[in-house]
């Protein structure tokens, strides 16, 4: 599912930092117009002398970027050529940006690296954060529509929703208990492979309605498990709701009622998803590297 649209058949750039500038807004996710606009600053008569074109525009930030380097008397002059474009036009954001301070205003709208100076080994950014919040939203207001005036158990299995299970919950305002349950994988030699439970639920579900929360669904392998170790419970009806369902990928024929997004076939990462216990703690979701993901015989 493309979530952006790569802007095509710009100018070419006419530095590679700003080729870079591109990439990394790319790589979040954020829409850009590379000189889309030129400021007219001074005028000799009808003739304009002095004209400003910024490196990029953001529309959805309604902001436009100026690059520059550290080189001081360029720096200067560009400040100047700022403060009068600020003057004439009053309602233009634009920001005077030095490469390293990229990051810096990225995070700040919540797009950045969470290390500093580095990006983190993830390919591309697929689903931003502002697009999870509005999804989960959705998400929250559909199963409150279906329970409507009904008591949920909600079970979220560990570890990987966390993130998930904390918002979708509060989008859900329901009567309800909520509760986590944990799963291993053998795959050790001589042990029969498979899934099991390390920790049941605590909560009683007998009688109850049950929504199982689940960050991703791949093969449906784990799901398939989960759905008749839940069935033996006696719960009222068990419903799944899966933030990410990776369709392509299924070889248990299982259902998922509510799907917050269905992702191409890649190793994700972010927003409570890990790689070999890290990246949980970014706030988008992102494809893996291809590299680190061959290490981990994914
Ligand atoms: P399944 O049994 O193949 O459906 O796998 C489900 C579990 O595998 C999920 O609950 C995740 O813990 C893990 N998983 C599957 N795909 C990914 C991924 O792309 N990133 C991180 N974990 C994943
Ligand atoms: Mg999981």
């Amino acid at each position: 599912m493309p979530h952006y649209d790569v802007p095509t058949g710009h100018r070419p750039f006419s530095h590679s930092s700003e080729e870079e500038v591109a990439r990394i807004l790319d790589f979040y996710g954020l829409k850009w117009l590379y000189e889309p606009r030129s400021f007219p600053l001074r005028w000799d008569g009808d003739r304009v002398t002095e004209m400003f074109s910024p490196d990029f525009y953001l529309p959805e930030l309604d902001l436009y970027l100026e690059l520059t380097t550290m080189k001081q008397s360029l720096v200067t002059a560009k400040n100047r050529k700022l403060r009068r474009l600020r003057e004439l036009y009053p309602d233009v954001n634009i920001r005077l940006l030095y490469r390293r301070d990229i990051y810096r205003l990225l995070a700040k709208y919540g797009f950045g690296p969470l290390v500093h100076g580095e990006l983190p080994l993830v390919e591309k950014v697929l689903f931003t954060r502002p697009e999870i919040e509005k999804r989960v939203a959705e998400l929250g207001a559909a199963i409150t529509k279906d329970y409507a005036g009904q008591e949920i158990v909600l079970i979220g299995v560990l570890r990987g929703v966390f993130c998930f299970m904390a918002d979708l919950m509060r989008y859900v305002p329901l009567s309800m208990t909520v509760d986590f349950m944990s799963v291993s994988y053998y795959s050790g030699a001589g042990i029969q492979g498979g899934v099991h439970v390390t920790k049941g639920p605590d909560v009683e579900m007998q009688g109850k309605h049950v929504v199982l929360v689940e960050d991703i669904v791949d093969t449906g392998m784990t799901l398939h498990y989960l759905l008749a170790y839940l069935g033996e419970r006696n719960p009222a009806s068990v419903k799944v709701c899966a933030l990410l369902d990776k369709r392509v990928r299924r070889i248990a024929d299982v259902q998922v009622d509510y799907v917050g997004f269905a992702p191409p076939d890649e190793f994700l990462v972010g927003y409570g998803l890990d790689y070999l216990g890290r990246y949980r703690n970014l706030p988008f979701i992102g494809i893996l590297r291809p590299k680190e993901a061959q290490e981990s015989g994914e």
